[in-house]
């Protein structure tokens, strides 16, 4: 095993989450700032397209939450994602940012693309939007029909292509969300990432929520999530120029995170992270399944700051995932009962297990990491080599 933790590793990490959960310092805020959508998606945790929304969240309430972050906190140190339903749809958005924007909050979008053309990108520049992340779940085709917007492919090329010479963006990713319709497509996907140059590409599983809820035709099972890695995994030693994500995900076991993640696992969702729902509502990250017991307050009733120091409890509590097999578990100090956004609130426990998942093979990821990494060390030191001929051609 290549990983030579520290023995007290464990220990201090679990102790760093504590004080993490105690201190409660908001660093991401998810904006989802309608429910409104342009696509109909299989997949979509929040069925958005399925209603007219009556209560969205209008621009003076946006504004009064970011100037009550400002006087409250370092905005300059809280990453605001903005999301939805489809962020562009919503007419004034970009009034918002700005205003954003000049109270020195850093800001980024996750955006299905569509409706991304000169005019929308000059927006983005002119409020100094500094990350994108774009959907892409298949090739034309599949995205197409899985995503509902015929004709929609063109469009989204086009827009990425824009945004790529966007100076103000540092960051231009690709979320794909796998599941079973494009789990044997992920080779055609990369080749769609190749050829439009993306060099950030993040896969994460489709989760049990809205429409997906009960879908097998989409879920993934333990073979496929198998699958997934594994294909991050061959990738990344493939082709160090992109970086593969794999996440926010699951815990894997330290090893395989800090292999596949470069960090190990945290559930960032009610001391690092929050959102504002599209009604209002103050909730953990998006994805967790909304149900009224985990709705914090509302912007409507409260002010954001007095939500995110008093309430929360819940989210605050370092086993606010458990049961008594996660709390008898080897692994219970690093995973901490896994995430927030697969919890099995009906049954209390996790959707997502990994020890479940790996089963006998559980103690023999060890021999997929060394072997990982010794790949990257070998692709390093090639790197290296090939860096150094450069350098003394150049001085000839
Ligand atoms: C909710 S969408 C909002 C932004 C935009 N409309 C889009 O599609 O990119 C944000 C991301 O969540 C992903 N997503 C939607 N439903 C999901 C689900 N059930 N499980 C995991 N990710 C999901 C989307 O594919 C997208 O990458
Ligand atoms: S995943 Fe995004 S694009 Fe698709 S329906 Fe949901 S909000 Fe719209
Ligand atoms: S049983 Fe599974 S989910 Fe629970 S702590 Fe252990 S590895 Fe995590």
């Amino acid at each position: 095993m290549n990983f030579n933790f520290d023995p007290n590793f464990v220990d201090n990490l679990y102790e760093f989450k504590k004080k993490a959960y105690k201190e409660h310092k908001l660093c991401s805020l998810f904006f989802e700032v309608t429910s409104r959508c342009n696509a109909r998606c299989e997949h979509c945790g929040s069925s958005c397209g399925d209603f007219i929304p009556k209560d969205e969240i209008t621009k003076e309430e946006m504004i009064g939450v970011l100037d009550d972050l400002a006087e409250h906190y370092d905005p300059t140190r809280i990453m605001l994602n903005i999301t939805g339903g489809e962020p562009l749809v919503k007419k004034d958005l970009f009034e918002i940012m700005d205003h954003a924007n000049k109270l020195g909050f850093p800001w980024g979008m996750t955006t299905n693309g569509f409706l991304v053309d000169e005019k929308v990108v000059k927006k983005m520049e002119e409020t100094n939007m500094k990350t994108v992340s774009v959907s892409i779940d298949g090739p034309k085709e599949l995205h197409e029909s899985f995503r509902k917007v015929p004709g929609g492919w063109d469009k989204l090329v086009k827009g990425i292509k824009l945004m790529q010479k966007c100076p103000t963006i540092i960051d231009l990713q690709v979320t794909t969300c796998v599941n079973k319709k494009n789990i044997d497509l992920l080779e055609d996907i990369y080749q769609v990432i190749l050829d439009l140059g993306v060099d950030d590409w993040r896969l994460i599983e489709v989760d049990p929520i809205g429409r997906a809820k009960g879908n097998d035709e989409l879920l993934l099972d333990g073979n496929d999530y198998k699958r997934m890695l594994e294909f991050i995994f061959k990738k990344r030693k493939e082709n160090p120029n992109i970086r593969f994500k794999y996440g926010c995900g699951h815990f894997l076991g330290n090893d395989l995170d800090i292999a596949l993640m470069g960090q190990c696992y945290f559930c960032f969702t009610g001391y690092w992270a929050a959102s504002v729902l599209s009604n209002g509502d103050v909730f953990g990250c998006p994805d967790i399944e909304r149900r009224p017991e985990l709705i914090q307050g509302n912007i409507r009733d409260r002010k954001f700051s007095d939500i995110w120091e008093n309430e929360f409890k819940l989210y605050r509590k370092i086993d606010r995932t458990s049961n008594k097999k996660c709390k008898s578990c080897d692994d219970w100090k690093s995973c901490l009962g896994d995430a927030f956004h697969t919890w099995d609130w009906d049954e209390n426990k996790p959707n997502f297990c990994v020890r479940e998942l790996f089963k006998e093979d559980y103690d023999k990821r060890d021999a997929l990491v060394e072997k990982y990494l010794k790949t990257m060390e070998r692709l390093r030191k090639e790197e290296k080599a090939k860096k150094g001929v450069k350098n003394k051609k150049n001085k000839l």
